[in-house]
């Protein structure tokens, strides 16, 4: 069903990445992108420019929340397992009544556009999530109109987030637009109605929407253009100003209703940290809860999100449940869907990729991720999904 990376299947079996590296070794070929987050973060703030790198890498206030989301994930391990070996996994899941061959998706990242050579990111993102079978979350806040994202996700299923504007009927045209271009779900963004303090981006007074960046999705909107006397070519300037007056809805629950009624694909919130909120967008009827503190990029003063992840789910209860922030490596993969997450995000980490190697580097960057999650189920003795529990962790002190 899926598209292979030259002529080999990488949507099963993904520990054979390893495999293909070292025998392509035996032949003078050594990988020429990174295989640590580190290196690949440390070469990705070389490769762009200051701007986008501080703007992708930064987070709120002095960015404890950010670095807790990393180092929550040290404190869990997985518990060894033996006499349980399996010489190939399943980490493949059902999601909303789709199959997917493994249990991560590419969380929303705007201005991954701007992270392209060629600074069209959002179809390079879709360009490798029909290449790795790993869906894409596609932002509101894209440098290709959704149409065009869409358009080159091949066989492998997209999912469109919304910012929720704060005009009714243009919140309406996008839902209907994502839905005609073929996206299997809506994810509403509840966490950035107003924009986090970034300190980071401040310093370099860097915004990059309020320069005209990534607003594509708006400005070819029939609904928003027609809030305009003139267009956005011909009037840039009023057109980035219609969008900030646009951009931020201040959502309640009253809104839910609303926001249901919208479209009769899965519905999912996403920025979900509190038990209640999950139980009542449960009650609510949103077919998904999306635990996530936006990488620690809205709020600083949090804990991290993977904390926050048990309660969710277990309050959740059966509704399935993303989970993204500080995934870093295939063991937080593992550690996430052992406390509980039904499909992993993953953020920063392919953007990084991107701007090493476009779509090359976006596909290796997930295979790699893939390849250290199953190898990691496969040494400690968990050969598939549903052998992960929260008893597969230990937390230490
Ligand atoms: C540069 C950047 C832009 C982002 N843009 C969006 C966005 O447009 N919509 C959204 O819902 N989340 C957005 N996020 C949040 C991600 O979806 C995700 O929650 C976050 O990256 C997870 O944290 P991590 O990257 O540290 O793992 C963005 C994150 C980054 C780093």
């Amino acid at each position: 069903m899926y598209l292979s990376v030259e002529g080999r299947d990488v949507t099963s079996n993904f520990g054979d990445y390893q495999l293909e590296i070292y025998l392509q070794g035996l032949g003078g070929v050594l990988p020429d992108l990174p295989m640590t987050y580190t290196e690949l973060a440390a070469k990705a703030q070389a490769a762009l420019p200051p701007g986008i790198w501080s703007y992708v890498a930064g987070g709120a206030g002095d960015e404890h929340t950010q670095r807790s989301n990393v180092a929550a994930f040290d404190k869990l391990g997985l518990v060894p397992r033996m006499l349980r070996a399996s010489k190939t996994r399943d980490l493949s899941i059902e999601l909303f009544g789709m199959r997917l061959p493994s249990p991560i998706f590419m969380a929303p990242v705007g201005v991954v556009g701007l992270c392209a050579q060629d600074g069209h990111g959002d179809i390079a993102t879709a360009k490798a999530a029909a290449r790795t079978g790993v869906p894409m979350v596609a932002s509101t806040l894209t440098v290709d109109p959704l149409e065009d994202v869409a358009a080159h996700f091949g066989d492998t299923p997209g999912m469109f987030q919304l910012y929720t504007p704060t005009d009714h009927d243009l919140a309406q045209s996008l839902v209907r637009r994502a839905e005609t271009a073929g996206f299997k779900a809506i994810v509403v963004t509840l966490d950035t109605w107003v924009p986090g303090w970034r300190p980071r981006d401040l310093s370099t007074s860097n915004f990059p929407q309020l320069r005209g960046h990534c607003l594509a999705n708006y400005f070819s909107d029939p609904v928003f253009r027609g809030m305009l006397a003139k267009s956005p070519e011909e009037d840039p300037k009023t057109a980035i100003l219609t969008w900030v007056a646009q951009f931020g809805n201040a959502l309640t629950w009253d809104d839910l209703p609303w926001l249901r009624s919208l479209t009769d694909l899965p519905l999912v919130l996403k920025g979900i940290c509190h038990p209640d909120d999950a139980r009542r967008a449960k009650d609510a009827g949103v077919d998904g809860i999306y635990c996530s503190n936006h990488g620690g990029r809205q709020a600083n003063g949090g804990i991290a999100a993977i904390e926050h992840l048990p309660d969710v789910v277990a309050a959740a209860d059966g509704l399935p449940v993303l989970f993204d922030s500080g995934i870093r490596n295939g063991s937080d993969i593992v550690k996430a869907l052992a406390l509980g997450a039904t499909a992993v995000g993953i953020g920063r980490p392919y953007p990084y990729g991107l701007a090493l190697g476009g779509v090359d580097g976006i596909v290796h960057v997930l295979r790699t991720l893939l390849a250290e999650a199953d190898l990691l189920m496969a040494v400690d003795g968990y050969p598939s999904i549903a052998d992960l529990t929260p008893d597969s962790i230990r937390r230490s002190h």
